[in-house]
């Protein structure tokens, strides 16, 4: 079976869903392994040192010859029509927001695995991409605010005076904000953190950090996440939040609820409390902002309410791809071992009956078999017959 490896074509996106590493895994499954002429460049990895794994470098992947295709960003819907019916794909698909995609690989009867999907089982954990990428991006955010902060984060005992260390607030302790604990904990910050699973404060503790209880905590959803807050409890939070963000140096927020625009944490007004010279993190910047007016990709600076300076305000971009090479090597890693339990003597046969296969099917056989996505799909199809059934009327 022929598997193909992408250059990846969206700006900014510097990893790669195979390392020669990985290569060497798959075609020691059976696979023949096509990588796109330049596509590890970015992280590091050149077309030679794919071939010596045993890849062939092409350069023009032929799509409609794949049986199988892993990418890192989710696909655009005419890459899923040039693939044909029967084809695997395995990559982020980010389901929730690509339905025009997802709808495009049903039509085309591929079989879809989206990483996001794959179950958080200890079974899984060698699959799970959010929990790699979500490594790298949790530390990446931790030094984007020290390069930014005009302080040192560790204490500092001289002959010149004492620097105590910087404060660091990280809202949401999730995979990112666990990462993002242990790294200002190394760089010998003072960290605090808050979120609103019950089970966070254990874990905020084992990283080293002080669990600021809040009495707002909710009870799970299913798979360990949280759920979301009603209004009244989220601006409840948003108002107990306030002293401990003003009290910060450095504020990093991570909070997500899956399927969800990310939850308002922290209005402007609080922002502006904080000290001239503070430094905020918004990771949750390209899913709608814990932080008010977060914008990916852009520092922003916000007066302080005394007038005495500014605040920077971070609005994270591209994370995990700003460090390709080891964002790529795991992430190759997880594709590999998704790819590994579905191969046997060299063909891929998806074992529907494993909850890990299943449960990362996106689509399969021109059905939509992850559930929320097919409903939300339907609305928007079901807005859009209603919208060209009023067209007719008027
Ligand atoms: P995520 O990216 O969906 O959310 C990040 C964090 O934001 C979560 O900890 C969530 O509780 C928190 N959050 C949501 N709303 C909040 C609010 N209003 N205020 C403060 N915090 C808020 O979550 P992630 O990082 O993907 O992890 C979700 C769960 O999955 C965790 O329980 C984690 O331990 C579990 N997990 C299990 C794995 C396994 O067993 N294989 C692997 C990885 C994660």
């Amino acid at each position: 079976m022929k598997l193909g490896i992408a250059r990846e074509r969206l700006e900014g996106e510097r990893r790669v869903a195979a390392t020669p590493e990985t290569v060497k895994q798959l075609a020691a499954l059976g696979l023949e392994v096509l990588v796109e002429r330049g596509a590890g460049a970015a992280a590091g990895h050149h077309d030679e040192e794919y071939r010596q794994a045993g890849a062939a470098i092409v350069s023009d992947l032929a799509l409609g010859t794949l049986d199988v295709f892993a990418h890192v960003r989710p696909l655009e819907p005419t890459t899923a029509a040039a693939l044909h019916r029967g084809a695997v794909t395995v990559g982020l698909a980010s389901p929730s927001s690509e339905l025009a995609t997802v709808r495009a690989l049903a039509e085309a009867g591929v079989t879809s695995f989206a990483l996001e999907l794959v179950p958080r089982i200890s079974r899984a954990q060698s699959m799970d991409a959010l929990t790699s990428q979500a490594l790298v991006t949790g530390y990446r955010c931790v030094l984007e605010a020290a390069m930014r902060l005009p302080r040192f984060f560790p204490l500092y005992m001289t002959a010149a005076g004492t620097i105590p260390p910087a404060r660091v607030l990280v809202l949401g302790a999730g995979v990112a904000g666990l990462q993002a604990i242990g790294t200002a904990k190394r760089l010998g910050a003072r960290v605090s953190a808050n979120d609103i699973r019950p089970a966070s404060a254990d874990e905020v503790a084992s990283m080293g950090g002080t669990f600021i209880k809040l009495d707002v905590e909710t009870a799970e959803a299913s798979g360990g996440y949280a759920r979301e807050l009603s209004a009244d409890r989220g601006a409840l939070q948003r108002q107990l939040l306030a002293p401990h963000v003003a009290q910060a140096d450095v504020l990093i927020t991570t909070a997500a609820v899956p399927g969800r625009r990310a939850p308002l944490l922290v209005s402007l007004d609080m922002v502006r409390q904080m000290r001239p010279g503070s430094v905020v993190v918004d990771l949750a910047a390209e899913s709608g902002g814990n932080v008010e007016g977060s914008v990916p990709g852009l520092d922003l600076e916000v007066p302080t309410v005394d007038g005495q300076g500014v605040v920077i305000l971070v609005g994270m971009k591209d994370a995990a791809s700003s460090m390709p090479a080891d964002a790529s090597r795991l992430y190759a890693k997880n594709v590999a071992n998704l790819l590994a339990l579905m191969v046997r003597d060299g063909a891929l046969v998806p074992d529907f009956d494993d909850e890990v296969v299943a449960g990362a099917c996106l689509t399969h056989d021109g059905v939509v078999r992850h559930g929320p996505t097919a409903e939300a799909l339907g609305a928007v199809e079901s807005v859009g017959s209603k919208d060209s059934a009023n067209e007719g009327v008027s």
